[in-house]
């Protein structure tokens, strides 16, 4: 089959497209699907350097999400049939930036008829965490909430369900033309990380809006600062590291404020819910998937050009999602 290949974790990897990769055999529980188009998100690009939370046997097909059409399921498979169209995750062996992979039934998401493969391809992993994390916020009884890298596919998902929910978000990007961009899409409260007053601003505006809980994608200084300008009891909810640093954490703000920094991971969620719970959350999302939770599609890629697909999606995280097809 055709597929990219990352043979070494490396800094700057090579990805080498070749077309003769063998199709991996399929067991009792796993799904064989003919994957449609396969996703490039901030996982991969730490993944394809070694700096991810998994690590898979080398040489191996990258790509975490994407969507296709289950071809073969196994004997012990009970809720996928051939032919069912899907949104899918790998969490073993090769991924979505192939023709073909094997993966199991918790990683599937059956599609219903009003979405499309191509708008499949971004469901999983940002539409599912944003609304897990939002419920939770709200469920927590948080009245409002900050979020970091606000400008991602997943930040402006925050928002619009903020808008709909009547609840306040407070949106940090790092470049003024991203405040812009989020005032566009109605935006109310968004800060700017590298703007002189910023710490003011959060101070200010967090206290007035009660926003005791923080989406954090960033982690480094920023995320720091953010927990230090919170106000009293509030808690940071580490779900990315875009920054590729650790948070410096000032331990008075634990022990007088009573601070607090929890994980979260969508793979931990599927696995605390349980398939079938995930299921009727999954189609709740798919039915706004066309409104508050559209990614953008900038460009797709053939899987013969997957390496300048990388390329642009590094460049232009903030416009959208890049798919490689492979029809
Ligand atoms: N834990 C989980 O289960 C889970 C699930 C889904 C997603 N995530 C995480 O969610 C985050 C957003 O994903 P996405 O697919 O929505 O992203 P995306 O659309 O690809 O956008 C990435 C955004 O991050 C910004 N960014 C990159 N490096 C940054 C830095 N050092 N400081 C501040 N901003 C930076 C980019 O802004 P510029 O244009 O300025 O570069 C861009 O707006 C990622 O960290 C991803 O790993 C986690």
């Amino acid at each position: 089959m055709k597929a990219i290949i990352l043979e070494k974790y490396e800094e700057a990897p090579e990805l080498k497209y070749v077309s003769d990769r063998k199709v991996p055999e399929l067991k009792e529980n796993e799904v064989l699907i003919a994957n449609q188009f396969g996703s490039i998100n901030p996982s991969d690009l730490m993944f394809i350097r070694g700096l991810y939370g998994i690590k898979k046997k080398l040489p191996v097909v990258p790509g975490f999400e994407g969507s296709g059409i289950v071809e073969k399921v196994g004997s012990a498979v009970k809720t996928l049939k051939a032919g069912d169209r899907v949104s899918v995750v790998s969490g073993q062996g090769d991924g979505t930036w192939g023709e073909m992979m094997v993966t199991d039934e918790t990683s599937c998401i059956p599609l219903i008829d009003s979405v499309t493969l191509e708008q499949g391809a971004s469901l999983f992993v940002n539409p599912m965490t944003a609304w897990a994390m939002f419920e939770k916020a709200r469920k927590e009884g948080h009245k409002a909430l900050i979020q970091t890298a606000g400008a991602s596919a997943l930040g402006k998902m925050i928002i619009r369900l903020g808008k709909e929910n009547n609840f306040p978000i407070i949106s940090i990007v790092r470049r003024e033309d991203q405040v812009k961009q989020l005032h566009d899409i109605g935006g109310e409260n968004v800060l700017n990380s590298s703007d002189p007053r910023f710490d003011r601003e959060l101070l200010v505006l967090s206290k007035k809006l009660s926003a005791t809980i923080c989406l954090d994608a960033v982690a480094g200084d920023v995320a720091g600062k953010i927990l230090m300008l919170m106000p009293a009891e509030s808690k940071l909810v580490s779900y990315g590291a875009l920054s590729e640093q650790s948070i410096p954490v000032n331990a008075g703000v634990m022990i007088f404020q009573k601070k607090v920094i929890e994980g979260f991971w969508l793979t931990n969620w599927i696995q605390e819910i349980g398939l079938k719970e995930f299921h009727k959350e999954a189609k709740k999302v798919q039915e706004k998937l066309g409104t508050t939770f559209h990614s953008e599609i900038q460009k797709t890629f053939s899987v013969e050009e997957g390496e300048k697909a990388i390329e642009f999606y590094k460049k232009n995280m903030s416009n959208g999602k890049v798919l490689i097809a492979f029809k």
